[in-house]
C-alpha cells in the first residue's frame, strides 16, 4: 500500500515536508501542458527551490512510449539516482504515465501521486495500476507499483471543466453502488453541489482502498471495480474510434452502469425499486448518451474486445443489491445489446 496518503487543503503543505526527507536526492515534477498552466503555479511553493519539471502534452493521445522518453531523458540528462522522486501532477494520464516511467527507471525509483482531476482522485492515482498506452490500445504496457505517496487536493477541481468533473464524479458513483450503499443513499441528493469535496473524496479513496487491499493484483475481487466498465468501453470505443463521435470516459461509465444494473434486475439480483433508484439518479446527472437503436448490436460486440475477458466469455461485474457487487459473472453479446436498447428507450 501507498505509505502516505493525505485528502484535503492541507495536501501541498504535507508534500512539501515529504520531499524534505534526507533521503531525496532531487524532485522531478511531470505535468502536461495544461497542468503546467494552470495546477504547477499552486503546486510550486510546496516544492523545493530547486527541482525540475518535465512537460508533455495534454491528452490521451500522448500516454505513450514517447512521453515516457521525455521523462527518461531528462532524469538521465539530470543524472537522477535512485534516490530522486518524480512528482505527477495532473489527471489520469499523468499519475499512469508518470508512475510508469518511474517504476522502470533505475528499476524503479520513488513517485508522488498529486492527482489534480476528480477522476484521478477518486480512481487513477489510487491502487498501484501505472502504465501506457500502445498501438491504440489503451494500457497495453505497464506494471502494478504503489506509489510513495498520495496528496490530493481538492482545490485543484476548480481548474476543471465542469464536464470532467461530472466525468470523474461517475467513478464516485460507481464506489458508492459496489462498496457504500449509506454513501449512495445520503449523499446523492446533492449531485455536483458539492461545498466541500474532502469528505467525498475521502469516502471514495477508502472505498477503493478496501477493494484493492484484499486483491491488489486483480486476480479476483479488485474486478468489482469494473462495474459499468464492460459496456462503457463498448461505448466508448465505438462512439470514439468507429462513429468518430466525442464521449468522455465517465459518461460512458454512466451509461455503462445503467445498462449493467438493468441486466443485474434481469436476472433478479436487484429489485426494480432499486433499479429506479440509480437510473433515476443518474439521469439527474449525466446526459443520456445519444445512439440509434440499430446500433446497439454493434456496440454490444464490442464488449467482446475487453481484456478482462476470459476467451469468448464477457465477465461483467453485476450489482447484488446496492453497495455490493460480484463479479466475473458471464454475460452474453445478446444481455449487453438488450440493456443497450432499453438505455436508448428510457
Ligand atoms: N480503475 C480500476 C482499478 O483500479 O482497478
Amino acid at each position: 500500500m501507498t505509505n502516505s496518503l493525505l485528502i484535503g487543503p492541507d495536501a501541498l503543505p504535507a508534500l512539501a515536508n515529504w520531499l524534505r526527507q534526507p533521503a531525496v536526492s532531487q524532485v522531478f515534477v511531470l505535468a502536461d501542458a495544461t497542468t503546467a498552466r494552470q495546477c504547477y503555479p499552486l503546486l510550486k511553493p510546496h516544492l523545493p527551490e530547486t527541482h525540475h519539471v518535465i512537460e508533455i502534452p495534454a491528452g490521451e493521445e500522448y500516454k505513450t512510449l514517447s512521453s515516457c522518453e521525455c521523462v527518461w531523458n531528462s532524469l538521465t540528462e539530470h543524472r537522477a539516482d535512485r534516490f530522486a522522486v518524480l512528482v505527477n501532477l495532473g489527471g489520469g494520464v499523468v499519475t499512469d504515465l508518470g508512475g510508469f516511467s518511474a517504476a522502470v527507471y533505475k528499476r524503479g525509483i520513488r513517485f508522488a501521486q498529486v492527482p489534480t482531476t476528480l477522476l484521478a482522485q477518486v480512481d487513477a492515482s489510487i491502487g498501484g495500476k501505472t502504465g501506457i498506452d500502445f498501438r491504440h490500445f489503451k494500457n497495453q504496457l505497464g506494471v502494478f507499483q504503489e506509489p510513495a505517496a498520495v496528496f490530493i487536493d481538492p482545490q485543484f477541481l476548480a481548474t476543471l471543466d465542469p464536464r470532467q468533473l461530472k466525468s470523474g464524479y461517475a467513478e464516485v458513483v460507481k464506489h458508492w453502488l459496489i462498496a457504500d450503499a449509506a454513501a449512495f443513499n445520503e449523499q446523492r441528493h446533492q449531485g455536483l453541489f458539492v461545498e466541500d469535496w474532502t469528505p467525498v473524496i475521502r469516502e471514495s479513496v477508502a472505498a477503493k482502498q478496501q477493494v484493492v487491499a484484499a486483491d491488489p493484483l486483480e486476480s479476483g475481487p479488485r474486478k468489482v471495480l469494473n462495474f459499468g466498465h464492460t459496456v462503457g468501453h463498448a461505448l466508448e470505443s465505438y462512439l470514439l474510434a468507429l462513429a468518430g463521435r466525442e464521449i468522455l470516459h465517465g459518461e460512458a461509465v454512466a451509461a455503462g452502469m445503467v445498462c449493467e444494473s438493468w441486466i443485474s434486475a434481469q436476472r433478479g439480483l436487484l429489485t426494480d425499486t432499486e433499479l429506479d433508484r440509480i437510473e433515476t439518479f443518474l439521469f439527474s446527472v449525466f446526459d443520456k448518451i445519444q445512439f440509434v437503436s440499430l446500433e446497439a448490436d454493434a456496440i454490444a460486440e464490442l464488449a467482446l474486445q475487453d481484456k478482462k475477458n476470459a476467451g469468448s466469455t464477457i465477465n461483467c461485474t453485476l450489482l447484488q443489491g446496492i453497495g455490493n457487487a460480484i463479479f466475473d459473472q458471464p454475460v452474453t453479446v445478446a444481455e449487453i445489446a438488450a440493456a443497450l436498447r432499453y438505455y436508448h428507450r428510457l
